[in-house]
C-alpha cells in the first residue's frame, strides 16, 4: 500500500499588536485609501517592539532622524527584542501539534522555514526546536521567503513517502517587521509586510480507495537571477563586514523591492504554476475545491481568481486583516480555513506561493 502525506493538525501565531493604516500614515506619507486600494490590506500584526516604535515614530518631529537614532542605539537604548520569530514559529507548531493530538517528542522531523532569523546562525529550526523541550529530532532549515511554507510541505513529503519518517512539523514563521524603513523612503515595502507564524503536521498513511486523502503533488521553481527585485541585506557575507556602521549610513540594512517587477513576475509565475500542476494531475481549475494563495498583494490574487475564474467562495484570503506575512501567510491562511470548516473530506485545495528569490510553488492535496 501506499504511503501518503496528511495534514492532521494546523496552527497558527500572530502577535496582539495590530497596526492600522492609519497609523502607519501617521508616520510616512501614504494614506488608508492608497494601501487599501493597491493592496487590500486594512490592518497588520506586529511585534511589540515594532508597535512601540511605531507610536514613537507617529509623533517624531522628523521621521528620519528618529529612524536612524533607532538604528545607532535602539529604541529606548534596548536592542533586545521582546519577541522573536521563534517565538511565533513555537506558539504556531504547539497548535498544530495540539491539533493532531500529538507531543513535540512525537515529531521524526522539523522543516522550518523563516526569512528574517533570530540569529545569523544558529538556524531559527533549531532554536525553536529546543524551544519546544526537544533535542535530538532532526531540523532542516529553509529561506525560501513566502514560498517557504510551500517548499517545506514538499521536504517533508518526500521524507514521509520515502519512508525515512512518519510524522513531520512544517513551519513558515516571519518576523519582518523589526526590518523596514517606516518613513517615506520605505513606505513601498513598510505598509505589506507584518508578522506571524503557521505550521503544519504531516503524518503518513496508507493511500487507500481510487482518491486517497493527502498530498498529491509539488511544482517548484526559482529563479535566482532577479535577486535585486526583493532583497534585505540587513546583514551577510556580501558586505564587509557583515554589520558596520557605514552599512547604516548608507541606508543598506534596510530592504529593497521593485514592487512593479515583483508584481509582474508574481502574477506571470504564480499562473504558470497553478497551470502547471493543474496539467500534471488532468484537471481543470473548476476541480478545486479551495485554493490558498499567497497573500501578497490582493490585486496579485484577484487577478489570479480573473484568470482562472476562481469565485470567492473557492479562496480564502485574509491579507485585509494580517498584511503579506511572507512565509506565513499560506499556512496561517491554511489553519483558518480548517478552522472555518472550509474544506470537507475529499476536497481539491492548492496551495500557491511566490516570493524572494525568487521562488514560487504549488502542492496540491486532498484533504
Ligand atoms: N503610499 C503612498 N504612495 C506610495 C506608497 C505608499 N505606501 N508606496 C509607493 N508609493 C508611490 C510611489 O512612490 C509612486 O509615486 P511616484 O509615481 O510619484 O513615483 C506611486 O506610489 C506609484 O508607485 P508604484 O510602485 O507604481 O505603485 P504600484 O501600483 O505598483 O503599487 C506596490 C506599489 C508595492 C503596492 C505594488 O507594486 C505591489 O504590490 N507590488 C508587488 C509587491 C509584492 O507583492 N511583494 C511581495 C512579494 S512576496
Amino acid at each position: 500500500m501506499p504511503i501518503r502525506s496528511r495534514i492532521t493538525g494546523t496552527g497558527m501565531a500572530v502577535p496582539e499588536c495590530v497596526v492600522t493604516n492609519e497609523l502607519l500614515s501617521r508616520c510616512m506619507s501614504t494614506s488608508d485609501e492608497w494601501i487599501v486600494q493597491r493592496t487590500g490590506i486594512r490592518e497588520r500584526r506586529v511585534s511589540p517592539d515594532t508597535y512601540r516604535m511605531l507610536l514613537r515614530l507617529a509623533e517624531a518631529p522628523d521621521k528620519t532622524a528618529f529612524m536612524r537614532d533607532v538604528q545607532a542605539r535602539g529604541l529606548d537604548g534596548n536592542i533586545d527584542s521582546s519577541l522573536t520569530v521563534s517565538d511565533l514559529a513555537v506558539e504556531a507548531s504547539r497548535m498544530a501539534l495540539k491539533n493532531a493530538g500529538l507531543s513535540p517528542a512525537d515529531l521524526d522531523c522539523i522543516v522550518e522555514s523563516s526569512t528574517l532569523p533570530d540569529f545569523a546562525y544558529p538556524a531559527t529550526g533549531c532554536v525553536t526546536q529546543g524551544k519546544l523541550g526537544l533535542t535530538t529530532t532532526p531540523v532542516f532549515n529553509l529561506a525560501q521567503g513566502c514560498a517557504g511554507f510551500v517548499y517545506g510541505l514538499a521536504l517533508a513529503d518526500q521524507f514521509i513517502r520515502g519512508g525515512m519518517y512518519k510524522r513531520v512539523l512544517v513551519i513558515g514563521a516571519e518576523l519582518l517587521s523589526s526590518a523596514f524603513d517606516y518613513t517615506d523612503a520605505g513606505r513601498d515595502m513598510a505598509i505589506l509586510f507584518a508578522d506571524g507564524g503557521g505550521a503544519a503536521v504531516l503524518e503518513a498513511h496508507e493511500a487507500t480507495g481510487a482518491e486517497p486523502r493527502g498530498l498529491i503533488s509539488h511544482h517548484l521553481h526559482s529563479d535566482g537571477s532577479a535577486i535585486d527585485a526583493l532583497m534585505g541585506e540587513i546583514w551577510g557575507s556580501s558586505t564587509f563586514p557583515p554589520v558596520s556602521k557605514k552599512k547604516i549610513d548608507d541606508g543598506r540594512p534596510w530592504p529593497r523591492m521593485n514592487g512593479r517587477a515583483v508584481f509582474v513576475h508574481a502574477v506571470r509565475r504564480v499562473r504558470e504554476v497553478v497551470q502547471e500542476s493543474l496539467d500534471a494531475n488532468g484537471l481543470l481549475a473548476d476541480d478545486i475545491d479551495l485554493f490558498i494563495f499567497h497573500q501578497a498583494n490582493l490585486r496579485i490574487v484577484e487577478s489570479m481568481a480573473e484568470s482562472f475564474k476562481i469565485s470567492e467562495s473557492r479562496m480564502h484570503n485574509n491579507i485585509q486583516r494580517y498584511g503579506n506575512t511572507a512565509g506565513a501567510s499560506v499556512p496561517i491562511c491554511l489553519h483558518e480555513a480548517v478552522m472555518g470548516g472550509r474544506m470537507k473530506e475529499g476536497d481539491l485545495v492548492m496551495l500557491v506561493a511566490f516570493g524572494t528569490g525568487f521562488s514560487w510553488g504549488a502542492t496540491l492535496l486532498r484533504w
